[in-house]
């Protein structure tokens, strides 16, 4: 991936000079003419590293770089300052601003690459650091998910099928014991094992399809969204649109998993919080990009509920990122919430029908 540097200069010579010296090497230069300008193309690019001239009319490298400073999500960009002046108050008011290098105006070609390469490197090595530890930590929260499950599965196991089995070998060694019982009594006993047996049926059918969608491996990704989605409709009572590219059959098994999960929480969280009135389920495919939204008319959802202690949507987030994909939540136009799950595919994963 090209690092992308910001240059900021109102000098057009100088800006062409660095241009010159930088171009042509894996780069992304981008040109801003004075301070302002600066601080906006850096809050939209979030470049790599910054070169900044300090003589500027109107708001100086040492005013620029203090503003950077204070930005969240720009307080640890890499600046080099470009200055003409080598003395050292104004080196210390440079370090004071918060600037990590220095350049001399005129610029001695090697030295300033060298001094970009270096950075540069510092910067991404820096960035693989951070994701491998967010790569750890949604490891860690994965087991700890993985042993919450089977604490679940297993107390639903022990505490309700153990309890309502054990009540029925009761209730038929009761009747074992008394073969007078007159018919009618005997009726109702039965009846009421039956409907215990059961109750047992129902609760192993529900613990084996959150085990496993039995849908997806029946019907394939396109029909048990369609059906999950009409069941969801029939039991909430919202509308639903339902639209499903035909392409999406040829998906590897493991991202119909993902979208299935993601549809399911997206869904539940719509009956449990939005008090929607519609609903629209879409995936497409697009080059090589997956993308299902999920969008309804609800209450919309406020930025600070994204992150409450729900498990809802960070498991989205976590399985989403498994392939390397995103998941992005905003407000629609006329209110309610869109939640779009985007995962990349390999190149030729999917063949595309020709159109007649
Ligand atoms: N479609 C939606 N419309 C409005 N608010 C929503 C919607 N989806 C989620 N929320 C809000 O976001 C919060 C976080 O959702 P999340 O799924 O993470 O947790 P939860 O549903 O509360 O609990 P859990 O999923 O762990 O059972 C919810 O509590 C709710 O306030
Ligand atoms: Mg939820």
């Amino acid at each position: 991936m090209n690092s992308t540097i910001l240059i900021v200069d109102d000098n057009a010579g100088s800006r062409e000079a660095l241009e010159s010296i930088l171009g042509g090497q894996n780069y992304t230069l981008q040109m801003a003419e004075d301070g302002l300008q600066a601080l906006e193309k850096a809050d939209t690019l979030h470049p790599d590293l910054i070169l900044l001239d300090v003589m500027m009319p109107d708001m100086d490298g040492f005013e620029v770089c203090r503003r950077l400073r204070s930005t969240p999500g720009l307080a640890e960009v890499p600046i080099i300052l470009l200055t003409a002046l080598d003395d050292t108050a104004s080196r210390l008011e440079g370090i004071e601003s918060g600037a990590d290098d220095f350049i001399s105006k005129p610029f001695n070609r090697q030295e300033l690459r060298a001094r970009v390469r270096t950075i540069t490197r510092l910067n991404r090595y820096h960035t693989l650091l951070e994701q491998r530890e967010s790569l750890r930590e949604m490891a860690q929260r994965m087991v700890t998910g993985l042993e919450d499950e089977r604490m679940r599965i297993s107390r639903e196991l022990h505490d309700e099928l153990g309890q309502l089995l054990t009540a029925q070998l009761m209730d038929i060694r009761d009747l074992q014991n008394d073969l007078t019982i007159p018919p009618v009594v005997l009726f109702e006993r039965l009846e009421k094992i039956h409907n215990q047996a059961y109750e047992v049926t129902v609760k192993i059918r529900r613990l084996a399809h959150e085990l496993r969608p039995p849908l997806l491996s029946t019907l394939g990704l396109k029909q048990a969204i369609e059906v999950h989605c009409s069941k969801f409709s029939s039991h909430s009572h919202i509308p639903i649109t339902v639209e499903v590219d035909d392409e999406v059959a040829q998906l590897p098994d493991v991202y119909g998993i993902i979208l299935y999960r993601v549809l399911q929480e997206a869904l539940t969280n719509i009956a449990k919080h939005a008090n929607a009135k519609r609903v629209w389920v879409e995936l497409s495919l697009e080059d090589d990009l997956i993308n299902l939204i999920v969008q309804d008319d609800g209450r919309g959802m406020p930025e600070a509920d994204k992150t409450v202690s729900g498990i809802g949507i960070v498991g989205m987030t976590e399985r989403v990122a498994l392939v390397g994909g995103e998941l992005g939540i905003r407000s629609g136009k006329n209110g309610g919430t869109i939640l779009s799950a985007s995962l990349p595919l390999k190149p030729g994963t999917i063949h595309k029908r020709e159109e007649a």
